[in-house]
């Protein structure tokens, strides 16, 4: 009996452990289901209870075809970045308004899953609104047009619209949380709200607060993160070229229990249209990235670390279609000596990671300057990190180094890395081959674009001009607006647009009498005059600067006199990517022509509209036998060229990457194979940099490519787009011919 009662008991008691441990373990799963493995102190982000030290990389997916994915990623691993962080464009996934579109090159969760399988955590930076130098800083352009809408703020209409769009998101991110097992164990919404707070005030305030409510109550259950600019239960995080000591100090003092974190380190910087070049010199990113180390930072991630190609029409107003940012990996994803040299020093943090995560951070200045910083633990420099600010070798080796310099020391007093010493031996290290040309080749057929007299389609017919998004819904970068004007005395004639953009040629007769000039400024002040009931609200000085930035003058030469025809092509840059671009809103945004244009100070009338271009409209990219192509002629402007070219199988089997030189183009879109490799443009970089944003910073380890050269020449022709028969189709807006373009082939030494 004793037995039994025994045996009884101990089945019983392993039915009960069982029971209560399936009881347990349920509840725990539903437990687990709201607590995620990330949390934070206030030295670092912890995984599973661990401290991290992030080192990440920004790529954006919809930068680079799906086929690069895999390779981006593994480069990146095996250069020392453990995070990935991305953008995700709302218009790349709701273009149309309740169409979403999460498949193919817009596969998220592909993505995501590719960062799981290699291993690498991931910041995913949700927006909705993004920056990026991405069309409308990433919002659909449909939103603009929401009746009552005012982007960004507490307003209904548009976080209707914002509610609706997180839904459909989240139900893609979430099984990629770190919660589900995922790699996602950050989320940053918004975007450096900073920026823009001043306009908004308090109702920008309970946006953000909003958000980030939003954002958990949609199931994005993970660590939340803003930058440059906080928000209740979000941690937050810094941007900048450098993170000066002061700037981490008082950061620290603003969140004492928070980690320090920065959000976007940027390599150098992104180009725009008729702008030098911008680089940045690698020793003195490192060195800054010492200094923040330094200072307690245990988060860096690259903005960018991979750029990319703005393909198709993805680029923000002026920004070029090349987002290479001088990026450790270059625009076809390749290793820089920029990267090659920076993952040096991601391997010694990364071994290093423990002092710096956990053992106690000291700092002391010398007689000399030099600040040496040292993580201890039991009374032992486990990590010593010597930072020198008025390093005359430093000086001498940069171009702009501002003679900075650091060194990295282990225990022993070994040096592990040094800012300035092998630095050349690093460019051996790099094994890319230059370009070389590989066919120059074409025989050219071309197609008019119709003026619009002769165009198959109707005209929209207003007394004054209608503003090119309400006509396009920002689907074509064209518009033309035409009248006809009477001219009463021969001679030169006034002709001004009130308030126009982006960059607008102008015929009379058919023929082209003028176009744009550059220099084009990024920032351009209100689209639209102060309407005395709403007065113009300024978030800053420079915006309030700037009030007649859409005015386009022009002077047409020696006109005759009687009556002709008045032809304006407008044609769009792209969509502002914030509100400080327009110094307003951006709901503000608008293309084309919107107000009274004026003829020798008199408002013309009666305006005919024909958005987007008769080739657009034909789809000629995609079905070529739908008009007549004839022999190549003169080259006239408003020209679409097409050609075949053909690679062989040998050449498709190589690691290879390809290009097109647009030498010799003047400006429009190009095409390969029904791809949109974007806007090109051979403008001049010449004479106009740097740009605002540079001329008001200290050019530290930046420095500007010489002037001389086209902003861009080069454009990325992704080799998964290729095959034996391809076909490349260019729409050129100038009078040039495509007679100098050529195909450009690199491949691996
Ligand atoms: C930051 C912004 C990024 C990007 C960057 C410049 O201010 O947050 O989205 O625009 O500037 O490349």
């Amino acid at each position: 009996m004793r037995l039994f009662l025994l045996k009884f008991c101990q089945i019983s008691k392993i039915s009960i452990t069982l029971f209560l441990g399936f009881f347990i373990a349920n509840a725990g799963f539903a437990q687990l289901q709201k607590t995620s493995p990330v949390s934070y102190d206030s030295r670092a982000v912890l995984v599973n209870g661990q401290r991290q030290l992030i080192i990440s990389g920004e790529m954006h997916y919809a930068r680079s075809p799906r086929e690069m994915w895999p390779t981006l990623l593994d480069r990146s691993k095996e250069m020392g970045i453990n995070t990935v962080a991305t953008y995700i464009f709302w218009d790349f996934h709701e273009q149309i308004k309740d169409v979403y579109n999460f498949s193919g090159q817009r596969d998220l969760g592909h993505y995501l899953q590719l960062c799981k399988e290699k291993n690498l955590n991931v910041i995913l930076r949700v927006g909705p609104y993004c920056c990026a130098e991405w069309n409308y800083g990433g919002y659909p352009a449909y939103l603009r047009d929401e009746p009552g809408i005012t982007i960004r703020t507490l307003n209904k209409p548009y976080m209707n619209r914002v509610e609706k769009y997180f839904e459909h998101l989240s139900a893609e991110i979430k099984p990629y949380l770190a919660v589900n097992g995922g790699p996602v164990i950050l989320v940053q919404v918004e975007n450096e709200y900073a920026n823009v707070a001043i306009r908004y005030g308090e109702d920008g305030q309970r946006y953000l607060k909003w958000i980030v409510e939003l954002a958990e109550r949609v199931g994005l259950n993970v660590q939340k993160i803003t930058c440059e600019g906080g928000a209740k239960g979000a941690i937050e995080c810094v941007n900048g070229h450098s993170i000066p000591t002061e700037r981490s100090i008082t950061h620290k003092a603003k969140n004492p229990d928070q980690p320090l974190i920065w959000t976007e380190l940027w390599p150098a910087w992104y180009n725009t249209w008729g702008f030098q070049d911008h680089k940045r010199d690698p020793r003195n990113i490192a060195f800054h990235m010492l200094n923040f180390i330094g200072s307690g930072g245990t988060g860096i991630n690259y903005y960018m670390w991979h750029g990319g190609t703005n393909f198709g029409r993805t680029s923000m107003y002026l920004q070029t279609t090349s987002y290479d940012f001088d990026a450790p990996l270059d625009e076809y994803g390749r290793p820089t000596l920029k990267g090659l040299y920076l993952a040096q020093l991601h391997k010694v943090l990364e071994k290093n990671n423990k002092a710096i995560l956990y053992a106690d951070r000291t700092e002391k200045i010398g007689a000399t300057g030099i600040k040496t910083i040292q993580w201890v633990k039991d009374g032992k420099a486990l990590l010593t990190l010597h930072l020198n600010e008025s390093d005359k070798s430093a000086t001498e080796i940069g171009v702009s180094l501002n003679g900075r310099s650091a060194i990295v020391k282990d225990a022993e007093s070994k040096i592990l890395f040094d800012t300035q010493v092998d630095f050349a031996n690093y460019k051996t290290m790099v094994k890319i081959a230059d370009w070389q040309p590989l066919i120059s080749n074409f025989s050219w057929k071309l197609w008019q674009e119709p003026f619009p007299d002769s165009r198959f389609d109707a005209a929209i017919n207003s007394k004054q001009p209608i503003e090119q998004l309400t006509l396009t819904k920002d689907q074509s970068d064209y518009c033309w607006y035409s009248t006809t004007v009477n001219v009463t005395a021969k001679g030169d004639q006034n002709l001004e647009i009130t308030y126009g953009g982006d960059f607008f040629y102008v015929y009379l007769d058919g023929k082209l009498q003028t176009q744009s000039k550059a220099p084009f400024l990024e920032n351009r002040g209100v689209t639209m005059p102060e309407d005395p009931a709403h007065p113009y609200i300024f978030a800053n000085a420079l915006e309030a600067s700037k009030l007649e930035g859409f005015k386009h003058k022009f002077i047409l030469k020696n006109v005759s006199k009687g009556n002709h025809k008045l032809e304006i092509l407008a044609a769009s840059l792209g969509l502002v990517k914030g509100d400080w671009s327009i110094s307003s809103s951006m709901n503000n945004e608008r293309k084309g022509i919107w107000q009274p244009v004026k003829w020798n100070e008199k408002v013309l009338n009666n305006w005919q509209m024909n958005p987007f271009l008769s080739g657009e409209k034909l789809n000629i990219v995609n079905e070529p036998t739908v008009i007549k192509w004839t022999k190549p002629a003169k080259p006239k402007p408003l020209t679409w060229y097409s050609s075949t070219f053909q690679l062989s199988q040998s050449q498709l089997a190589t690691d290879a990457d390809y290009r097109i030189d647009m030498m010799g183009s003047g400006k429009g879109m190009l095409f390969v194979n029904g791809y949109n490799l974007g806007r090109y443009w051979l403008i001049d970089g010449n004479g106009y940099g740097p740009d605002e944003f540079w001329q008001k910073i200290e050019l530290d380890g930046l420095y500007l490519e010489p002037a001389g050269q086209p902003t861009q020449r080069y454009y990325h022709l992704p080799k998964t787009w290729l095959k034996e028969n391809n076909v490349i189709t260019i729409f050129e807006e100038q009078a040039f011919a495509p007679s100098q373009v050529n195909v450009e082939i690199r491949t691996v030494k």
